[in-house]
């Protein structure tokens, strides 16, 4: 068969295709991306964050007394912060231990930030003692801090751990018998990634970059409107000093800290080049419904009173502010109070997720839409088309964003492999007249099924249709992103993690492939392939791509046949090739969950042979002369 280039209809297409969606579920952010190694650091764990309340969730859930010495209490009468309302009382010398999310990793010769916040009840409490202990008490470390006095005081010290070890806890011992008020209890590594205070774990956070993702989706999902008026997620909670942030119930089950921030989700989006995209709530929570406590969508329709809807836009407009207002305004001034005086540069904002379509939503949506677009005519406002429960029809949120004239819309599908491999048209018959697309969540999926070659080749099959409508299709971004093992409330998931590896799935390949090699023009090709002289199947695809700075080109081929497919490659008209090419493959068994794709180097000309495995995806990076 032949693959032959059609050079001369090469058009335009986004260069922002393949980013990635960060919400926190499976535990992504506390006890995940977010380096904190102490659970409940802030005694706000409570019941009601609890998937379920059938488990005691509490102030003290993750600490225990130590040495049977003394009480631990909890009070509340005179917190650090109103944001911040428990914290602990140790009474004659109590002892605590956190046991962490699952254990605290550490590493033989690593340092570790410890801090704390104390006062002093009784005059009596003079300093503490903090080990990294192992069940039996073994110690891996050991640190101590002074200076505590009768106002709320935070005390930090560096702890160096001396073996390695997954399972550690962190003992906090006071050195006298006084009463202490303790709260803010925190250990960071200090290896975090690319070295930032109050960071994120170093592994994962470079496993993400390492797909070089054009841009960032934070914090959710579902996370960003919440399940509640009381639970729709609030950036200006998120921001300024630790001990003063909004903790929150996450409505996939457990406890959100806000350590992992607005301020936190820029900072990342910088360090790894990725363009920052914050959704935020439509001024309704999820299917514009008050879920009855939580769980179950059987709650009222309802959404943030229109008497205070003016003050929710303008927290809208004064996060563009924070992002990228100058550091004299009010806004700007706290990024630059945070450490970062330069503008994060925010090009795009999401509003709604998956919302349901009704008058309640249309009101507040129009809002906000209105005010961005008159007060930040520079930002490109992404707005949603409605929830992909049904499948995929879109029709009253494709109305709206063309009354209101939205420049985006973000859709959502979670799809079996057979849809992705019969709807490779589904953008061929878009109306480039109207909004652009991001399709913001997506993944070929079957519940609780893992992600396998066959999972993988088709979101690759898919990708090669997503390149060739990339001037209709803006953005994408595969979903969820992130699950730690034993606590998934979501599956398959792109990067599975424990608290000391990092497992990217199959799936993480075909990401990255295309996230490392994208383009900015696409090259039409005619696909003539023929398997046991049959013409092959929608289960082969081509795509192919240029990248204007490095003018390199890149070929895709997925071939989801049971057969190899051989094939000629006709570049004619795409330029003159440095000879020797880069190739990845990416192969194995339908329901290989370990496969990753192997390197060689082939030599190309304007004409060149290639023969495709059964199973794979072929992507061949050609540098031009
Ligand atoms: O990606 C998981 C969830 O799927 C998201 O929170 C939500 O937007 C979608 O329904």
């Amino acid at each position: 068969g032949t693959i032959t280039l059609k050079a001369a209809e090469s058009k335009k297409i986004s260069d922002m295709l393949v980013g990635v969606f960060f919400e926190d579920i499976n535990y992504a952010a506390d006890g995940g991306l977010y380096a904190e190694l102490v659970q409940n650091r802030d005694f706000e764990y409570a019941l009601s964050d609890k998937e379920g309340r059938d488990k005691d969730w509490n102030s003290t859930t993750a600490w225990s007394l130590s040495g049977g010495k003394g009480t631990l209490a909890i009070d509340s009468v005179q917190p650090i912060h109103a944001n911040n309302k428990h914290y602990a009382i140790l009474k004659s010398g109590a002892a605590i231990i956190n046991s962490g999310y699952d254990g605290i990793a550490v590493k033989a010769g690593d340092s570790y930030d410890f801090s704390i916040f104390a006062k002093n009840i009784d005059g009596k409490a003079s300093g503490i003692k903090v080990r990294l202990i192992g069940a039996n008490g073994e110690v891996y470390g050991e640190t101590s801090v002074k200076g505590i006095s009768t106002a709320w005081k935070k005390i930090s010290a560096v702890l160096k751990a001396t073996k390695t070890v997954a399972d550690a806890r962190l003992e906090v011992v006071p050195q006298t018998n006084g009463t202490l008020a303790v709260d803010m209890i925190s250990l960071f590594p200090q290896k975090t990634y690319k070295g930032r205070k109050n960071g994120l774990r170093a592994d994962l956070a470079q496993t993400v970059a390492d797909l070089h993702p054009k841009f960032m989706r934070f914090p959710g999902g579902c996370v960003a409107h919440g399940d509640g008026l009381g639970n729709i997620y609030r950036w200006k909670n998120t921001i300024g000093p630790l001990e003063s942030r909004k903790p929150l119930r996450n409505l996939w089950g457990y406890h959100q800290t806000t350590g992992l921030g607005y301020f936190e989700y820029f900072q990342y989006c910088e360090d790894m080049g990725a363009a920052p995209l914050p959704v935020i709530a439509a001024g309704v929570p999820c299917q514009n419904s008050a879920i009855d406590e939580h769980i179950g969508l059987g709650g009222q329709q309802c959404g943030v009173p229109m008497e205070e809807m003016g003050q929710y836009v303008q927290d809208i407009l004064d996060l563009v502010e924070y992002a990228n207002g100058p550091v004299t305004s009010k806004w700007g001034k706290l990024r630059a109070e945070a450490g970062h005086p330069k503008p994060f540069n925010l090009k795009y904002v999401g509003i709604g997720n998956e919302d349901l379509i009704t008058d309640l939503f249309e009101e507040r949506y129009a809002m906000i839409v209105k005010a961005m677009k008159d007060k930040h005519p520079e930002i490109t406002v992404i707005g949603t088309v409605g929830p992909a429960a049904e499948g995929t029809d879109y029709e009253e949120g494709w109305a709206l964003a063309d009354k209101l004239d939205i420049p985006m819309v973000d859709e959502h599908y979670y799809q079996p492999v057979g849809w992705f491999i019969n709807n490779q048209d589904y953008y061929d018959r878009y109306d480039r007249s109207k909004s652009k697309v991001y399709l913001g969540e997506y993944a070929a999926f079957l519940p609780g099924r893992p992600n396998n070659i066959e999972t993988a080749l088709a979101e690759a099959l898919y990708l090669t249709a997503l390149e060739r409508n990339g001037d209709v299709v803006s953005m994408t971004s595969y979903a969820p992103m992130l699950a730690k093992e034993n606590h998934t409330q979501w599956n398959p998931d792109l990067i599975y993690f424990n608290n000391t590896e990092v497992k990217p799935t199959v799936g993480y390949y075909t990401q990255q492939l295309y996230g490392q090699n994208a383009g900015d023009v696409y090259l039409p090709s005619d696909v003539a392939l023929k398997d046991a002289n049959k013409e092959v199947s929608n289960r082969v695809a081509v795509s192919v791509v240029r990248d204007s700075k490095s003018k390199d080109l890149i070929v895709k081929i997925v071939n989801m046949l049971p057969v190899a497919v051989n094939s000629i490659v006709n570049l004619e008209g795409a330029g003159a090739f440095v000879p020797s090419a880069k190739r990845y493959v990416l192969t194995g068994t339908p329901d290989s969950k370990t496969a990753k794709p192997v390197a060689d180097t082939i030599t190309v000309g304007t004409t060149f042979p290639c023969a495709v495995p059964a199973y794979s995806f072929t992507l061949i990076r050609i540098k031009t002369k």
